[in-house]
């Protein structure tokens, strides 16, 4: 379909979109919230005294239940135990962010501090889990004991802030008769109403919450907007006026969970040729103090420890592992970036102890024609894998490229350079089957114009664009012609979060099934005016549940995804011997996003998951002190890609001729796949750190910063003393 910017992007770059806290100008009597923080990571709240602090929220205040948790009722929205470093333990209300600041540092704790887990490692020796273990085998691991090659390794991988521009923000209100109205920066309106009315002790319908847009999510306010928002409405509903609870940048990162840092343990077994013959894999995830979405994230991690490889034979663990720091939560990618850096990982590690080009055993591996996954998945399309490969490595010149970086290696003693290809197949649809339905209600106007609701939210990721172009093809009417309005359980009840990538499979597919009711009922009219004379209703509602997906969760095997999502992607970078630092010099990139339903979206969606990716993988180092606190707090301690980092070169492409026809007009998702191209630095930069040495493996942990770069130098030079000294 036709590429158009995105609806809001006038807007965006003028600022007159509105955010959730542009909206307090229509709460004169508005309060403001500010939080009692712990200075302890782990501690027994002891007392609390309000000091003459009037409006203090606290345990004593909740009608219902006192839990924000989104999985599992495990996250008390006033603590008896602190669990990490400034969970709020009471809230402060006040006319003022500052009075209520003032306030909250008035209010006296009494604490009795208990010792603190912080790393996985201290975890799994404590063996502190939110979780019980989960398990994938296929076929026989033991025969990995005979292989020509076997190697086990460890990597460690370290998690992400989500730096949504907005920060976590709600305004509660009380409607006219006995009903709270809560605007918030949600990826789940419906999830939000459910906490807010288990909190407050009151049934669903007396609860409305409604997003107009985030200032981008990526994952972060799929669970974690719900206590913020179950605060406001339980102020408004003590002090019956508004309340407005927005956190400052370094409060947002202090209290809100982040990607999952994990640690990998592996044992790979491979043939001569390169060929992988079984591999056993545990994943620790860090889910931090409550289990949130932790569960599905660590599934889909070993969902995708396959990336876009067939393991013969596979051993997948999964431990989530409790520690005292924020809750980690969803976040792009939903552990499917941890999963394939370990493959990724072993597959360099086995073509540089093969001494083949790590390309050659990557292709070598790929899925084919009636291959099935290790969690017994038959793999749809594999083909596209080997076509997106040849494909990019004919339009990235890859091959001459390799000589010429060769030839630069040969010839520059302080800067090297690296390539490297990288496949990437990434499930579509959300692991918990049920998930995968939407809603949505179309109305039009006796004046032909149109309102679209669906249950879907806008947080950047073009989701509105998408629909009303969906829903002008269906109607064959102008997009002028149509609103998409904010998401509104009142409009759509229900509803799934805006997530896994699928909501314009999901959504999309329900307003085309609502479009299509009100086109049969209008074709025997001239116009809208004889049907509504006809007393013909103009307004449908439209509904889709992705069919022929289902998975036992006990064994962790069936078909839990849709479709895959396919691409690949070449790098090139240039590091220096004496600080580490690189520079992407270009990136080439082709992703199978099949027929798109808006080009210029999807190219934004692309470029801008890979930047988030190349961030992760790179120069975004997450901290935490010994005390449990979080070092890096704010953008000047907490490194973000930027214009620096862009690749000086920079293709995008999609595979052409590549419609799905089991999704909405055989497009497919977009959202978060092209975060793990970015894979492809890494592997760029390993390249380039191996022109070090003497060739073999090269260890390097995740991200690879420019100190990790740099000790990685260290190693393989180490190595490259080691031989001379033994060729003498
Ligand atoms: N793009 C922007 N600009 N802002 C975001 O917050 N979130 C990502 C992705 N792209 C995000 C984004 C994440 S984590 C997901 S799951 C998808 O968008 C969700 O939207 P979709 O299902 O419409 O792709
Ligand atoms: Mo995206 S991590 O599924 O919100």
């Amino acid at each position: 379909m036709k590429a158009i910017p995105h609806e809001s992007a006038n807007a965006h770059v003028t600022g007159a979109a509105l955010y959730t806290d542009d909206l307090c100008g229509r709460f004169p009597d508005l309060l403001h919230a500010w939080p009692v923080t712990s200075p302890h990571a782990h501690a027994r709240v002891v007392r609390i005294s309000t000091n003459g602090v009037p409006n203090v929220l606290t345990a004593a205040d909740v009608p219902g239940e006192n839990d924000s948790g989104s999985v599992q009722h495990d996250e008390p929205l006033f603590p008896d135990e602190v669990m990490y470093h400034q969970q709020p333990v009471a809230w402060v209300l006040a006319d003022t962010l500052e009075a209520a600041r003032a306030g909250a540092a008035a209010v006296r704790v009494e604490y009795e501090p208990l010792p603190a887990i912080l790393t996985i490692e201290d975890a799994i020796a404590a063996e502190s889990f939110l979780a019980k273990p989960l398990n994938i085998t296929r076929g026989e691991t033991s025969l990995i004991d005979s292989t020509p090659l076997r190697f086990s390794g460890e990597l460690k991988i370290g998690g992400q802030e989500h730096f949504y521009l907005e920060t976590q923000c709600a305004i509660a209100s009380l409607d006219e008769n006995g009903g709270i109205v809560v605007q918030s920066s949600t990826q789940h309106p419906t999830e939000t109403q459910d906490i807010v009315a288990r909190v407050l002790g009151i049934p669903w319908n007396r609860v409305t919450v409604e997003c107009i847009r985030m200032g981008g999510a990526f994952g972060g306010k799929e669970v974690q907007a719900n206590p913020f928002a179950a605060v406001a409405a339980l102020g408004a509903w003590k002090t019956k006026r508004p309340v407005r609870v927005r956190l400052p940048r370094a409060l947002d990162m202090a209290l809100t969970g982040k990607r999952h840092p994990f640690l990998a343990r592996y044992e790979a077994g491979f043939r001569r040729d390169g060929r992988l013959e079984g591999v056993r894999i545990a994943l620790y995830s860090d889910g931090g103090w409550s289990l949130d979405l932790s569960g599905p994230v660590i599934a889909r991690a070993m969902f995708h420890v396959d990336n876009a490889y067939l393991l013969p034979a596979a051993e997948i663990t999964g431990q989530i592992c409790r520690t005292h720091k924020t809750s980690q939560t969803a976040f792009r990618g939903f552990g499917g970036p941890q999963g394939m850096i370990v493959i990724e990982e072993i597959m360099d590690q086995a073509a540089r102890r093969l001494g083949l080009a790590p390309d050659l055993v990557r292709e070598r591996n790929f899925y084919r024609e009636g291959d099935v996954t290790h969690y017994g998945q038959t793999v749809k399309h594999p083909g596209r894998m080997q076509t997106i490969w040849d494909q990019l490595k004919t339009t990235s010149s890859f091959e001459s490229r390799r000589e010429a970086t060769n030839a630069f290696n040969a010839s520059h003693r302080h800067t090297k350079r690296g390539l490297a290809i990288t496949p990437m197949k990434f499930g579509i649809s959300f692991t918990a089957t049920f998930m995968n339905q939407a809603g949505a209600l179309v109305i039009i106007y006796r004046d032909g114009s149109v309102q679209v609701n669906h249950g879907g939210t806008e947080m950047g990721q073009g989701l509105h664009t998408k629909i009303g172009q969906i829903a002008s093809d269906a109607l064959e009417i102008p997009l002028d012609r149509i609103r998409v309005m904010p998401t509104r359980t009142d409009k759509i009840p229900n509803t799934s979060a805006t997530a896994a990538s699928a909501s314009t499979d999901l959504n999309g597919a329900a307003v085309l099934d609502a479009c299509m009711q009100l086109k049969a009922r209008l074709a025997p009219f001239p116009d809208i005016a004889a049907a509504y004379r006809a007393r013909v209703p103009l307004f449908a509602q439209g509904f889709y549940r992705t069919p022929g997906i289902a998975y036992d969760p006990a064994t962790l095997t069936g078909k839990p995804f849709h479709y895959y999502a396919w691409g690949a992607a070449v790098s090139e970078v240039e590091i220096d011997l004496f600080t580490g630092d690189f520079r992407l010099l270009r990136v080439d990139l082709l992703e199978d996003v099949g027929s798109s339903v808006s080009p210029l979206i999807d190219r934004g969606q692309i470029e801008g998951g890979f930047m988030q990716g190349l961030g992760w993988l790179t120069i975004e180092e997450l901290l935490w002190d010994a005390q449990g606190r979080v070092a890096t707090n704010g953008a000047s301690t907490y490194k973000l890609p930027s214009w620096s980092e862009l690749p000086e070169i920079f293709n995008v492409a999609f595979l052409e001729r590549a419609a799905d026809p089991d999704v909405i007009f055989g497009s497919k998702a977009v959202g978060e796949p092209p975060l793990m191209l970015a894979l492809s630095v890494r592997e760029a930069i390993r390249d380039a750190i191996a022109a070090c040495g003497p060739g073999g493996p090269v260890a390097l942990p995740s991200p690879a910063t420019p100190e990790q770069i740099f000790f990685a130098i260290q190693q393989v030079r180490v190595a490259e003393i080691a031989e001379a000294a033994l060729i003498s």
